[in-house]
């Protein structure tokens, strides 16, 4: 797709670990435009509605109680496949074995806490994208 967007959050350890820069610096440097961009304190009901594939699963509770421990960044990114580069640049889920190089693997690592704490969320495909855009950026 031309000038595909996605949706990018700088989670809550993101912003407080004063990260928010160098998340749009690499985004920059790699070539992708920022379209949009705000800061906000996600409530649950947002949340609920951007996790709904996580609903029921173990993790799910401590995840929402995560990302409404702090602010978040929201960001929309362009480019010709953005959504595969954004999470290329992210790295894998799991910070522990994040490949140096990627956002997660060179500035997070486990802290024994019951959920994943990765410094971002970046959308996995042109649907959730737009799903998600639209939930961040209804106007
Ligand atoms: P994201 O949605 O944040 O970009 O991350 P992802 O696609 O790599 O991972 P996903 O499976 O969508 O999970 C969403 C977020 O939930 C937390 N998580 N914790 N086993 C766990 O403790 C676990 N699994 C997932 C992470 O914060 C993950 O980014
Ligand atoms: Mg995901």
């Amino acid at each position: 797709m031309q000038n595909e967007q996605t949706l990018i959050l700088v989670k809550p350890d993101g912003v407080s670990r004063g990260l928010v820069g160098e998340v749009i610096s690499r985004i920059e440097s790699k070539g992708y435009a920022i379209d949009a961009l705000r800061m906000l304190n996600a409530d649950r009901s947002l949340l609920e509605q951007h996790y709904e594939e996580h609903v029921g699963k173990v993790f799910y509770e401590p995840l929402v109680e995560f990302m409404m421990s702090g602010p978040i960044v929201a960001i929309v990114a362009s480019g010709n496949r953005v959504i595969e580069g954004f999470r290329s640049l992210a790295g894998a889920t799991d910070p522990t074995v994040a490949a140096p190089g990627t956002i997660r693997g060179d500035l997070a690592r486990d802290q024994g806490t019951k959920v994943v704490q990765n410094i971002v969320h970046g959308s996995d495909s042109p649907e959730s994208a737009a799903r998600e855009i639209q939930i961040f950026f209804p106007q």
